[in-house]
C-alpha cells in the first residue's frame, strides 16, 4: 500500500493533504508516514517468524526522534555508528541491549559510552578497534558482546561510493585475518565472541550478493565451529535498495526467506540492519518553485529546498521522483532542471523532468525519507528544514525548522 497517494487530485500523506502540511509548517519540509514506517519494519519482522532474529534498523538512514520511536514501540532494534546515534535511540526509548555498533571509526569514549549503557553487540572491523574494547571492557571488570565484521571480498553492485564490501573498500576484516583475529579474540578477557557480520552496500537490487557474501561467512562460521569458537548471531548487514523509479529490488520476506533457507540447519540468531527499505519510501519532501527561469532552451525551476537538504542527487547522481502536489492541468509540461538557492552548479534536485508546473506550486521528492534529512546541512547558512510524522489525520511536529538565532547559537565572534 502507498502511503503518498493522490486523491481528489491532490497528494495526500495518510489522510492528511500536503497543502495543509506546507501551510501550516511551510516548506521545504520532510513528511514522513508511520504507517509506512510500521509496514516495512513489519515485512521483516513477518518473513523472521519462526526463527530467532533481531531486527536492527540503521538509525543513520533517518534518526529523527519520532522516527526512531515508532520504531521502538514495535520491539526494533538499531544499529548505530556513532555515540550520537546511541544517544538518540535512548532518548527514543529504543533498549541498548538490541543495540548493536558499527563503523571503522569508534572512538575511545564511544566505545565506554556504548558498553556503559550495555549494547547487544560491537561489530568490530579491526584488530586494534578489538585490543581497545578488550582492555576498557576488562578495566571495567566486564565482557564486551563482539562480532568481527568481515569483508567477503563481493561486488555490490551499487554506487561505488556506497559499495562497502569489497578489499578495496576501507569497511570490515578480511576472510583470513579473521581467522586469526577471532582466535586471538577468544583469548581476551574482556571479550565474548558471539557472532560474525558483514554489511556489502546499500541500494542493492538483487539478492545474489547478499547469497554469495553470506556462502563466504558461513564458511567461516563452520570453520571456527570445528575449533570450538560458537558463533551465535549472524548479521548479514542491511543494504535492501528500493524503488526509486523503475529498480525492481527482491522484497525484504524474499531476501530473508533466501537467507534462512542458506543458512540451513545452523542454529543462530538472524540479526538485519536495514535502513533504506524501512525509511526511504516512508517520506517524502514538500517543497515550493520560487521562481521560473529560462536560459535560451534550458528552463530552470528554482524551487526552496536545495542540496543542503537533499544531497542525493548531487552526491550520487541519484534520481528521485518529483511530483506536483495538486497538478493543474492549465500548466504547460516543459523540461525543467529542479535547482534550489544554493550558489553552486551542482545543486540540484533533479535534472531534465518533463513537468507541468508554475510558478508558487508545491512539489513533493518522493522516496526522501532516508538519507536526506539525515545528510542536510547549513551550507550557506539554511535553516534546516521541519520534519513532519503523519499518522492517519494526525500531524506531528517531529522537528521544527531551524531559527538563524539556533545556528548562531553555538559560534562567538571575537570579543
Ligand atoms: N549497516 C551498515 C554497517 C551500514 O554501513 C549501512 C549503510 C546500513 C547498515 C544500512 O544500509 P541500508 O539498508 O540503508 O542500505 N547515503 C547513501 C547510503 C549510505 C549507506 C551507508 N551504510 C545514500 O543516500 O544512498
Amino acid at each position: 500500500m502507498n502511503h503518498f497517494e493522490t486523491r481528489n487530485n491532490q497528494l495526500y500523506a495518510e489522510e492528511v493533504p500536503l497543502t495543509q502540511i506546507a501551510e501550516q509548517f511551510g516548506t521545504p519540509c520532510f513528511v514522513y508516514s508511520k504507517a509506512a514506517l510500521q509496514a516495512h519494519y513489519q515485512a521483516y519482522e513477518q518473513a523472521l517468524q519462526g526463527c530467532d532474529h533481531l531486527v536492527c534498523y540503521a538509525v543513520k538512514s533517518n534518526s529523527n526522534l519520532a522516527v526512531l520511536s515508532v520504531l521502538a514501540r514495535l520491539g526494533s532494534g538499531f544499529d548505530i555508528v556513532s555515540g550520537g546515534e546511541l544517544a538518540r535511540v535512548i532518548a527514543a526509548g529504543g533498549d541498548p541491549a538490541k543495540v548493536i555498533f558499527s563503523g571503522v571509526g569508534k572512538s575511545l569514549d564511544e566505545i565506554r559510552a556504548a558498553l556503559n549503557a550495555g549494547i547487544g553487540c560491537f561489530n568490530v572491523e579491526s584488530a586494534l578497534e578489538l585490543e581497545q574494547i578488550n582492555g576498557i571492557a576488562t578495566e571495567a571488570g566486564i565482557k564486551a558482546p563482539v562480532s568481527l565484521r568481515v569483508n567477503p571480498d563481493v561486488d555490490a553492485k551499487t554506487h561505488p561510493y556506497i559499495s562497502t564490501g569489497l578489499r578495496e573498500n576501507k569497511f570490515g576484516i578480511s576472510m583470513e585475518d579473521a581467522r586469526t583475529l577471532y582466535r586471538k579474540a577468544a583469548g581476551m578477557s574482556g571479550i565474548e565472541i558471539i557472532g560474525v557480520d558483514c554489511h556489502i552496500g546499500s541500494q542493492l537490487t538483487s539478492i545474489d550478493p547478499f547469497l554469495a557474501a553470506l556462502e563466504r561467512v558461513l564458511l567461516l562460521v563452520d570453520e571456527l565451529g570445528d575449533e570450538g569458537i560458537e558463533i551465535s548471531h549472524l548479521d548479514i548487514g542491511g543494504g535492501l535498495g528500493v524503488t526509486y523509479k523503475d529498480e525492481e529490488p527482491p522484497a525484504a520476506g524474499e531476501l530473508v526467506g533466501q537467507v534462512r533457507s542458506l543458512m540451513g540447519h545452523r542454529a543462530m540468531t538472524l540479526v538485519l540492519e536495514p535502513g533504506r527499505s524501512i525509511s526511504a519510501n516512508a517520506g517524502i519532501l514538500l517543497t515550493r518553485v520560487n521562481n521560473i527561469k529560462s536560459n535560451g532552451e534550458h528552463h530552470f525551476a528554482i524551487v526552496d529546498a536545495a542540496m543542503n537538504d537533499l544531497i542525493r542527487p548531487a552526491l550520487y547522481q541519484a534520481w528521485m521522483d518529483v511530483q506536483p502536489v495538486v497538478p493543474n492541468a492549465e500548466n504547460i509540461a516543459r523540461q525543467y532542471d529542479l535547482v534550489g538557492p544554493v550558489c553552486e552548479s551542482g545543486d540540484f534536485i533533479a535534472r531534465n523532468r518533463e513537468l507541468a508546473i508554475s510558478n508558487g506550486d508545491l512539489l513533493a521528492v518522493m522516496s526522501a525519507g532516508a538519507y536526506c534529512f539525515a545528510m542536510s546541512s547549513n551550507y550557506n547558512t539554511r535553516n534546516r528544514a521541519a520534519e513532519i510524522l503523519v499518522d492517519g489525520t494526525e500531524m506531528h511536529m517531529a522537528r521544527r525548522r531551524e531559527t538563524y538565532q539556533d545556528q548562531l547559537a553555538l559560534e562567538s565572534p571575537l570579543p
